[in-house]
């Protein structure tokens, strides 16, 4: 039994896989055929926090797979009044077949994984967002042929989705360069621990040298989940780092522009970014489906049914 809490809980060669598989079974969806791997399987789906992508992708995608979601948010579960998350894990693994978690802190996450009897996916926590990196890796191929050995820029805070790409140089080998003003940049224990397994990543707090020569400009908002008070104090902090025209001027000219979405126009990315020819966000988005349905089939299916195509 598999967990997927980071990244780095699968291998190069499986999260390759996963993506793999992402382009085969988006390509059977498109052609009207039904790949119910996963029939009579439920998925738990525990939120903490707002979500609509992810959300929406794990929900259709396990009915796409032939399996049933049910939305856990907090609000409305014996979790969110303080039923221990060890007794939570132990009690709905005991019910359905996989559970994902979007929460703040990562180690809640790690908690549950402990005590649960069933896959345990992250839908997001402070520290990590592993399934955008999976969509993300899966686009920019799409578009652009394999990202290995590719420049990837991160302009803005040091943040969940940063510390994606920085695991993500892990698994697919890409080279990441990082602008972030002093203050926000990524925690340093995630960031040494990615360089040991090989991650090739470079700090410094000027967006344009992080752009120069990219094949890939991605950023995120300023203030995450829970950080929404800090919002002023952080426009401040990131003056300078929106992604405008001007920055994207320095990636390559084929260079492509991510957002993980949701996004705020003219304040991390400029509207005529997310909006131009260099944006990818829509397709982006849409393979979270794909790449989820991927992701949930290699820890859920048997063996056999895994490696049909
Ligand atoms: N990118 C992403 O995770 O979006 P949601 O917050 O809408 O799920
Ligand atoms: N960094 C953002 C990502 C949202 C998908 C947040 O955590 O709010």
């Amino acid at each position: 039994m598999r967990h997927f809490v980071t990244l780095l809980d699968i291998s190069p060669l499986e999260a390759r896989y996963i993506l793999k598989r992402a382009a085969k079974i988006k390509r059977k969806l498109r052609q009207g055929k039904l790949h119910h791997v996963l029939a009579g399987k439920t998925l738990g789906m525990i939120f903490d926090k707002a979500s609509t992508r992810t959300r929406v992708s794990f929900e259709v995608g396990m009915y796409q797979l032939g399996g049933h979601a049910l939305f856990l948010h907090s609000d409305t579960t014996q979790l969110g009044r303080g039923e221990p998350v060890e007794d939570s894990a132990r009690v709905l693994s005991s019910m359905v077949d996989a559970i994902t978690i979007r929460t703040f802190d990562h180690e809640t996450v790690q908690r549950f994984a402990k005590y649960s009897s069933v896959p345990v996916i992250n839908a997001l926590t402070d520290l990590t967002h592993p399934c955008q990196i999976l969509a993300d890796v899966f686009t920019y191929e799409e578009q652009r042929g394999s990202i290995e050995g590719k420049t990837v820029a991160w302009i803005g805070d040091g943040n969940n989705m940063a510390h994606s790409w920085i695991n993500g140089a892990v698994s697919f080998g890409y080279d990441l360069k990082i602008a972030c003003p002093a203050g926000y940049c990524p925690d340093e224990k995630l960031l040494s621990a990615a360089q040991a397994l090989g991650a090739k990543v470079r700090l410094s707090d000027d967006p344009v040298s992080a752009a120069e020569g990219a094949d890939l400009v991605t950023t995120d908002v300023w203030a995450s989940m829970g950080q929404e008070e800090e919002q002023a104090e952080r426009e401040k902090a990131f003056k300078g780092f929106m992604v405008s025209e001007k920055v994207m001027a320095h990636a390559k000219p084929e260079a492509l522009f991510m957002h993980c979405l949701p996004a705020h126009r003219g304040e991390e990315v400029a509207a005529a970014v997310i909006d131009g020819p260099q944006s990818v966000v829509w397709q982006e988005a849409e393979n979270r489906l794909h790449a989820q349905k991927a992701l949930l089939e290699f820890l859920l299916a048997d063996k056999d049914a895994k490696h049909t195509s």
